[in-house]
């Protein structure tokens, strides 16, 4: 690795805006070059940050010389190959969530990197949002005791607010096919499950869910209302669930997607609010930590939801300029995509669903 980490865009649709201002903030980092086979919008984002190549083939791109890494932002059903083509043309990879659409395409990927010997990262941005971290920090200080119980909500708001979305960006996220699952429980659904696994430190062993699939239009189904539970290994009993509102006609504050999530994480002894994260559907304070009689509001965190993918482009830089692992690695992502299979599987057929049942492969997973 040389001074400055070379940074090539696979896909320049709706998220790549805020994927790529880490790399931007970066004193050491460039976005060198872009690829799309949409020739329009690579080249308004090429000039937007300051790439100097175009590229509309993968292949192009992944033979330039002077790129150390590629930031994979395409559909879900591209991203297994790509990845593998790039890790085998010896660049670093950055994968965005979902990184695949089932565990069999992952484990690919993973071997790719394994041969490669370049980093493979998948990339979760809830994990890099302030409110997050710091919940996580006061979370492993022991705030609240051994936290026992976590519930996330998710809430839709009506779709003509927030942020202009293409439809060629929801077309391909309403197939199941192409996407891996529904748009919101196996798509947005990776970021829960994330939180889930990151607040509560046990793994996730068994999960439930009723998914209710709402017509928007012919042939547009949205996954929602939904309601997910799970219940973690170990002592002491921790269960946790997540809920998903199809409030669809009401208005959620949003510069980003029209949805909010909140969390609540109860512990033994206090609990903990993250009270925004994508939207800003209220206005309280971001985090709040309650213990012994006492509300604590923290101020001054950065809330807005782009602040997440900053942290998380700076951080996968530093992590190359280090020589280290950053977050998420093959194996933790693994277990947050087998969590989201687990559950799509739990409401098709009305079961529960062990998650070591998914981990274990076959040609479901
Ligand atoms: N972290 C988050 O919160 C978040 C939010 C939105 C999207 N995402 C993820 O980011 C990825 C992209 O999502 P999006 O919403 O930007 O999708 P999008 O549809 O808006 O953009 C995808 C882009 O890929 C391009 N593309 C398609 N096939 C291609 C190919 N073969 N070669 C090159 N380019 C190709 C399209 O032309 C388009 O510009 C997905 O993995 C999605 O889940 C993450």
């Amino acid at each position: 690795m040389g001074d400055t980490v070379r940074i090539g865009v696979l896909g320049c649709g709706r998220i790549s805006d805020l994927q790529v201002q880490g790399y931007l903030a970066h004193p050491r980092a460039r976005v060198v070059a872009v690829c799309d086979v949409d020739a329009r919008r690579a080249a308004e984002r090429a000039s937007a940050w300051g790439a100097d190549r175009v590229y509309a083939e993968l292949d192009r791109l992944l033979a330039d010389p002077e790129i150390d890494a590629i930031d994979v932002l395409t559909p879900h059903h591209l991203h297994a190959e790509q990845a593998i083509a790039a890790l085998e043309a010896g660049k670093h990879v950055s994968l965005q969530k979902p990184p695949t659409r089932t565990v069999a395409e992952l484990d690919r990927v993973l071997e790719a990197a394994a041969r490669s010997g370049r980093v493979l990262r998948v990339f979760e941005n809830f994990m890099h949002y302030p409110p997050h971290r710091k919940a996580k920090e006061l979370l492993d200080a022991g705030a609240i005791g051994t936290p026992i119980s976590i519930r996330i909500k998710t809430a839709g708001g009506r779709l003509t607010d927030g942020w202009k979305v293409d439809a060629s960006s929801m077309a391909w996220r309403v197939s199941r096919e192409l996407c891996g699952g529904g748009a919101t429980t196996f798509d947005h659904g990776f970021h829960c499950y994330q939180m889930a696994r990151m607040m509560i430190p046990a793994e996730v062993e068994r999960v439930h869910a009723f998914i209710h699939w709402t017509k928007l239009a012919p042939g547009v189904d949205y996954d929602g209302p939904a309601l997910i539970s799970w219940r973690y290994a170990g002592d002491p009993p921790r269960m946790g669930s997540w809920e998903v509102i199809a409030s669809l006609g009401m208005r959620v504050r949003s510069k980003y997607y029209v949805s909010d999530d909140r969390m609540e994480v109860h512990g033994t002894e206090g609990i903990l609010w993250v009270n925004r994260c994508t939207g800003q559907l209220l206005d309280e304070p971001s985090l709040v930590l309650y213990r012994d009689g006492e509300t604590r509001a923290f101020h001054d965190l950065e809330t807005d939801w782009a602040d997440s993918f900053r942290h998380g482009g700076i951080d996968f830089v530093d992590a190359l300029l280090e020589g280290r692992q950053p977050a998420l690695d093959g194996s933790e992502a693994r277990k947050t995509l087998a969590f989201a299979i687990a559950a799509g599987r739990s409401a098709a057929q009305g079961r529960e669903v062990g998650l070591d049942e998914v981990l274990a492969g076959g040609p479901e997973s």
